[in-house]
């Protein structure tokens, strides 16, 4: 089976449960260092946005226009009752093909080390394409490499995939980005690899 069809079973499997599992608040720093980035009104879109909550209505409560983006269906099922402001849209995000510097920001939280890693590159590329200039990259991955798959929340089959900090880095400059801030944080008890990045 195609990792990213396991992912999409996996999530619509785990969606009932996952609000228990998530930790609602402990990004709350990091996206307020968001929001002192981008400009009033903006555009965001939230990749693999999940239930909702809590980045994409932080981002609509910040009076942002938000579209999400999510591979299952049922955990867009929630977006959409957890956060009707925003516009919600079955994607994965492999293919998205929303015009040529559309977003002011683009947000990919515990999402992108669902994919593949060899698909990592091509990803930061598109999210260059669809970003205006100055536009922010906002997301995290796992703080080292290698591919796994386990068993999620005792539900569901999962697969996570990371490079190493150092590659991730380098594949984001190579995309064309600068980096504005780069670290292993613990939050919720969990080490991530966090990054923000802009488009020069
Ligand atoms: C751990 S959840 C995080 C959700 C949300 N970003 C948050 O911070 O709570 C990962 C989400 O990424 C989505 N996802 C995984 N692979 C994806 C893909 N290839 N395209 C789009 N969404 C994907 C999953 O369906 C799931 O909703």
């Amino acid at each position: 089976m195609k990792k990213e069809d396991l992912v999409k079973k996996g999530y619509d499997k785990v969606a009932p449960y996952f609000k228990m599992f998530r930790n609602l608040f402990h990004n709350e720093q990091e996206l307020k260092y968001l929001v002192e980035l981008l400009p009033e009104n903006a555009q965001v879109l939230d990749v693999g946005c999940g239930m909702g909550i809590p980045v994409a209505r932080y981002l609509v409560q910040q009076g942002y226009s938000v579209t999400g983006v999510d591979i299952s269906e049922k955990m867009l099922e929630l977006a959409k009752q957890n956060v009707p402001e925003a516009d919600f849209h079955l994607y994965d995000m492999n293919d998205l093909d929303f015009p040529d510097t559309s977003f002011n920001g683009i947000t990919a939280i515990y999402s992108l080390f669902h994919v593949p890693k060899e698909k990592h590159f091509k990803i930061f590329q598109n999210f260059h394409r669809m970003l205006r200039t100055k536009g922010i990259l906002f997301f995290c991955v796992g703080p080292e490499g290698g591919d796994d798959v386990s068993v999620f929340l005792d539900k569901a089959e999962m697969f996570w995939s990371n490079y190493p900090p150092e590659k991730t880095l380098s594949l984001i400059k190579s995309a064309g980005f600068e980096i504005i801030f780069d670290e292993i944080l613990d939050r919720g008890d969990e080490l991530q690899y966090w990054v923000f990045a802009r488009k020069p």
